[in-house]
C-alpha cells in the first residue's frame, strides 16, 4: 500500500499506528466499540474532566454549548450515536478510521460531510502529550463544532478546496490554513478571545498558553494570504495564532478561486512560525 509506505518512511521507519487490516476503500472501519477496555473507559473519562475543566472563559460558546448535548464524558462514545444527532444538525455523519490517512481520502470525507475519527486512544503516558491524533484528539477537539452550520459548510468546502489544491500544487499552502484554522484558530467574541481550534481544544497545556500574554506566542488578526505562507509547529506550542472575528468571516473568505493565490505564492517566500510583518497589529503581545 503506496500511503502506508510514505507514512512509515516519513516518521522514520516507525510503523503507522493503528490496525489498517480491515477497512474499506475509503479507509472507513467499524470502531468496534466492544473491544475497549474499562482502563480505556477510564483514561477517556479523565482526559475529558481534565479539559472539561478548563473550558469557561477559553473555548468558544458553541464549543462547549455542543460538548455539553454530545453527553461524551463517560466513556469512550459510540459513534453511531452521536454520527445520528450531527446528521440531524447539519447533515455530516462520523466515519471511524484507523488512524492517518491519505490526503485524497481525507478531502474526499470532508467534501461529502463525513468527518473521519480515529479508533483507537493513547497510553496512559501520552495523556498530555501526543504525536498522532486519537480518539480523543478527533472526537472531542473535532466533533462539537461540526454542529455548528457555517463552521460545517466551511469544514465541507475545505474539503472540496483540498482535492483542488492537489490538482494545482498548493497543498502545502492549504494544509497551512487547516492548521491555523480548524486546529488552532482563536475567534473574537463579545466576552473577549475564545479558542475554536480541536488542535488546542484537546490540549491540555495549551489551551492555558494561548491565551497568557507574555509567551514566546502572539494573536494577530486571519489574512487568509498571509496565513498561506506561514510555517507552523508541529512539536510545539504555536508562535503565532490567528484570530478571526466569526465562523462567517472563515467561509467568506475562503470563496474566491484559490487558483491565482497559489500561483502568486509561487513566487513569494515562506515565512517563518513567529513572524511579524510590519504593518501587522499584535492584538495580544508576546516579548521580543
Ligand atoms: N475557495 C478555495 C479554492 O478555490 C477552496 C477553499 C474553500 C479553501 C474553503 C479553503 C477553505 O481553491
Ligand atoms: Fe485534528
Amino acid at each position: 500500500e503506496d500511503f502506508l509506505a510514505t507514512v512509515a518512511t516519513k516518521s522514520n521507519g516507525a510503523a503507522l499506528r493503528g490496525n489498517y487490516e480491515h477497512m474499506d476503500a475509503h479507509y472507513v472501519v467499524q470502531q468496534d466499540w466492544h473491544a475497549y477496555t474499562e482502563a480505556e473507559h477510564e483514561l477517556w473519562r479523565k482526559l475529558y474532566q481534565r479539559q472539561l475543566a478548563l473550558l469557561p472563559g477559553r473555548a468558544c460558546q458553541e464549543f462547549i454549548d455542543a460538548l455539553e448535548k454530545m453527553d461524551a464524558a463517560d466513556g469512550i462514545p459510540v459513534f453511531e450515536k452521536t454520527s445520528k444527532e450531527l446528521f440531524a444538525a447539519t447533515g455530516w455523519t462520523i466515519v471511524a478510521v484507523p488512524g492517518l490517512i491519505p490526503e485524497l481520502t481525507f478531502f474526499d470525507h470532508l467534501a461529502n460531510r463525513r468527518f473521519p475519527v480515529t479508533v483507537w486512544l493513547r497510553k496512559p503516558e501520552e495523556f498530555n502529550y501526543i504525536v498522532e491524533p486519537d480518539v480523543f484528539h478527533d472526537f472531542f477537539g473535532h466533533v462539537p463544532l461540526l454542529f455548528n452550520p457555517v463552521f460545517a459548510d466551511y469544514i465541507q468546502r475545505y474539503g472540496q478546496g483540498g482535492l483542488k489544491a492537489m490538482k494545482l500544487g498548493g497543498l502545502d499552502e492549504l494544509a497551512r490554513l487547516y492548521w491555523y484554522t480548524v486546529e488552532f484558530g482563536l475567534i473574537n467574541t463579545p466576552e473577549g478571545v475564545r479558542i475554536y481550534g480541536a488542535g488546542i481544544l484537546s490540549s491540555g497545556g495549551e489551551v492555558e498558553y494561548c491565551l497568557t500574554p507574555g509567551t514566546q506566542s502572539r494573536h494577530i488578526r486571519l489574512d487568509i494570504e498571509r496565513c498561506l505562507r506561514t510555517l507552523y509547529k508541529i512539536d510545539s506550542y504555536q508562535e503565532t495564532y490567528f484570530v478571526i472575528d466569526s465562523f462567517q468571516q472563515l467561509f467568506d473568505g475562503t470563496a474566491p478561486d484559490f487558483t491565482p493565490l497559489y500561483e502568486k505564492l509561487k513566487h513569494l517566500d515562506v515565512l517563518p512560525a513567529n513572524t511579524l510583518l510590519p504593518h501587522e497589529v499584535e492584538l495580544l503581545p508576546a516579548p521580543h
